[in-house]
């Protein structure tokens, strides 16, 4: 007899007044282990994990050597950030990391994506390695590995050592960070396979030297921004090949990239085309370029005299093959084929597009179905992780302790059932990282926004599991979603 399906059950169960008993006085993952649905299964070794960055959870901004980042900077400025919000104490996370990994265990993740700050590590951008700050890391990744869980690092999350003359408009910055990158993949890479060398470009560029939104707040001319996006791509490109030069042979080397992804507003063959067309051209000054090792016609078209500069050698550096890409997916943007010469237009966003806490946050599950869809075949790369998906919700601590982000759990079973559509059309998706573990510094919006699976208690440093963490817990260990 095929097994009722998980509604039959409900119906069944419901029949009865003493099933509605037993339900009620089941905790909730038993009910959930009780029930017989035809599970949504992930690939056998999928990696779950969760993400955060350095500067938004560690916190000890004056500790062991560190010096400033500009994230220092920009937040100590008045008016950069919510209520002049800094992450001076963070999560306290450079003390409190050994918390930080039991809650890692207490999911049952088998990845952790952290980042390590720039500044830590070479408090001047260049010059000697501190020691102290190196220390740090590797405790991290001890602590990680005595519980079996898979540290996966970025080398950039935007927190740019203060000191480096002229930041990310300056080309020397390119080849500091890939100093940088070969140094701690030399020192880590017996024990971490996995490195990420940037974190989105659009957010430590555009918005930070363009529109002046993040640190270090500028506001230049296109020509000028143009050439930090340049940079920036380099510094990738750079890095990688100073990670392979230096880490262990078989290293895995990408990026966390929150390109741009295109969802076509019907599924038929045109609006599928389309929006292959718009990831490439959306996505040029970044993704395309690194994919590629080109800008593509359209955009140094549409920048005309305002194009990066580039330099002979430089697109083949940023060419340079990875062995995975990895996507920080949240927003949608929906593209309908038309007969324009690009072969498609954006469309608007109604504004009774549903959206979370953030206002830049607008909840479109297919989101990630498209994002791996549409690079794997634009692109082909030989592996892809979700790097980041997760999001604000309004958290309210109840009298009793109790955080019931219904919200947010709807927003990741939404988004975990389109990942899974991915993942059984065979795309070559090989693992999750949620944000975040906890609670955190949300850059300009300060702790006005949460976004974690724990509720973080500034004043007491207490993390509190919300039902979300309760939730991904039961995903993770049935490696399956509802
Ligand atoms: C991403 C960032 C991450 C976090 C989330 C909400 O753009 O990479 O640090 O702020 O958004």
């Amino acid at each position: 007899m095929k097994k009722p399906t998980r509604r039959q059950f409900g119906k069944t169960l419901a029949g009865t007044a003493a099933a509605a008993y037993a339900i009620a006085s089941l905790p909730r993952i038993a009910f959930a282990q009780m029930a017989t649905a035809e599970l949504l299964r992930f690939p056998p070794n999928f990696v779950w994990g969760c993400s955060t960055a350095a500067y938004q959870i560690e916190g000890a901004v004056n500790e062991d050597g560190r010096k400033p980042s500009v994230w220092d900077t920009f937040s100590h400025t008045p008016g950069k950030t919510f209520q002049g919000d800094t992450g001076d104490v963070a999560d306290d996370s450079y003390h409190r990391y050994k918390e930080d990994v039991k809650l890692l265990k207490n999911l049952g993740v088998t990845g952790y994506r952290f980042s390590i700050a720039w500044a830590r590590i070479f408090p001047d951008g260049t010059g000697q390695p501190n020691q102290k700050g190196l220390d740090y890391y590797q405790r991290v990744v001890d602590e990680l590995l005595k519980n079996n869980i898979s540290p996966y690092v970025t080398l950039f999350h935007w927190d740019l050592p203060q000191a480096l003359p002229g930041g990310w408009q300056s080309r020397d910055t390119s080849k500091a960070f890939a100093d940088y990158a070969g140094f701690i993949s030399k020192q880590l890479s017996d024990r971490v396979g996995h490195f990420f060398t940037i974190n989105e470009f659009t957010c430590f560029t555009d918005l930070s030297y363009k529109t002046g939104k993040f640190a270090p707040g500028l506001k230049l001319p296109d020509a000028q921004a143009n050439q930090v996006r340049h940079h920036a791509v380099l510094a990738h490109g750079m890095a990688v090949q100073a990670i392979r030069a230096n880490a262990k042979s078989g290293t895995q080397i990408g990026l966390a990239e929150n390109a741009t992804v295109y969802v076509p507003v019907i599924e038929t063959h045109d609006q599928i085309a389309a929006a292959r067309a718009a990831t490439r051209e959306g996505n040029a000054p970044f993704l395309t370029a690194v994919m590629e090792g080109k800008y593509t016609d359209g955009y140094l078209q549409r920048e005309g005299a305002n194009a990066p500069k580039v330099e002979p050698g430089d697109m083949k550096i940023i060419g340079s093959p990875l062995d995975f890409v990895g996507l920080n997916v949240y927003t949608p943007e929906y593209v309908r084929a038309d007969s324009s010469p690009a072969g498609y237009v954006v469309e608007k966003r109604p504004s009774s597009f549903p959206r979370m806490a953030s206002d830049w946050l607008y909840i479109g599950p297919e989101v990630i179905y498209w994002a791996v869809r549409n690079v794997s075949e634009v692109w082909k790369p030989r592996a892809l992780y979700i790097t980041e998906n997760g999001c604000s919700s309004d958290d309210v601590l109840t009298a009793d302790g109790h955080i019931e982000d219904t919200d947010r759990v709807m927003y990741l079973r939404n988004h975990l059932t389109h990942l899974h559509r991915a993942a059984s059309e065979g795309y070559p998706i090989k693992g999750y990282f949620l944000w975040s573990l906890l609670d955190n510094f949300e850059w300009a919006d300060g702790y006005s926004k949460r976004f974690g699976l724990h509720y973080v208690d500034y004043k007491t440093q207490t993390r509190t599991p919300k039902l979300s963490a309760e939730w991904y817990r039961d995903v993770i260990s049935r490696n399956a979603v509802e």
